[in-house]
């Protein structure tokens, strides 16, 4: 049983005064929702976010981190400073990190790689452009992102999360279908399942693009769809909880 998990993904947003009153929200309101909620928030705020929600059963984890255990990497948050903030989670691969800062699926996975090491569940993302999708390489470009992921992880299934997001859903109020999610859902654990079919149906697979309180229910009603990878709705406390309810 994959028990569905809600994580946000603040984005270069907050500071100390909104951060308050959003995780003030979200502890309240944590105690009557049944899934695992988590917030990935920008690295200066991890010490604010671990003395606020330390004890409410909210977990919270980083957007990115270096593929370098230390060292000489100026500018560069490692796995284990995420761990002293007792992170849970790191999203690696992110489609903005792939865009505007030209990450590769080979650097990605290597992250992956890197967060587990020091303890840390990385949140992988892949997804397709909206051109890609025209042209029908959708199945093409996700598969050939998950490729490396594999070849790094693939012995550490259990330990990954997977979202899922097509990078013309994100941040554009499109989203993907219910059925046109499922679809890709299912197309990715059948490739994790090649390399170990038992994990591969533990493996949580987040939806993630424009999911919002009022589509939020028919995405996580689809057989593979195990949450949601949420940015936008993630900011206000309200919208958040409501998409965790409906998990
Ligand atoms: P939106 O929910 O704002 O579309 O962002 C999705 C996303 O990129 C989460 O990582």
């Amino acid at each position: 049983m994959r028990r569905p998990l809600i994580a946000g993904n603040w984005k270069m947003n907050g500071s100390l005064a909104a951060n308050a009153i959003l995780l003030e929200g979200l502890r309240a309101g944590a105690v009557a929702v049944q899934c695992e909620v988590a917030v990935c928030v920008p690295a200066p705020y991890l010490s604010q976010v671990q003395a606020l929600l330390a004890g409410s059963g909210i977990a919270w984890g980083a957007q990115d981190m270096s593929v370098h255990e230390s060292g000489a990497y100026t500018g560069e948050i490692s796995a284990l400073m995420l761990r002293d903030f007792d992170c849970r989670y790191v999203i690696v691969g992110h489609s903005e990190r792939r865009t505007f800062h030209a990450e590769t699926s080979e650097l990605v996975a290597k992250k992956a790689a890197r967060a587990l090491a020091g303890g840390l569940i990385p949140i992988i993302c892949v997804g397709e452009t909206l051109a890609e999708r025209e042209a029908g390489q959708t199945a093409q470009v996700v598969e050939a992102q998950l490729s490396p992921v594999l070849a790094e992880v693939g012995g550490q299934l259990d330990h990954i999360v997977v979202a899922y997001e097509p990078v013309w859903a994100i941040g554009t109020g499109k989203t993907a279908t219910p059925a046109m999610a499922q679809e890709v859902h299912e197309l990715i654990r059948a490739n994790l399942a090649k390399r170990d079919a038992d994990a591969a149906a533990g493996v949580r697979l987040l939806y993630g693009g424009s999911m919002k309180p009022d589509n939020a229910k028919e995405l996580l009603a689809m057989p593979d769809i195990d949450g949601g990878l949420i940015g936008g709705a993630s900011l206000k406390a309200a919208d958040f909880l409501e998409i965790a309810r409906a998990a």
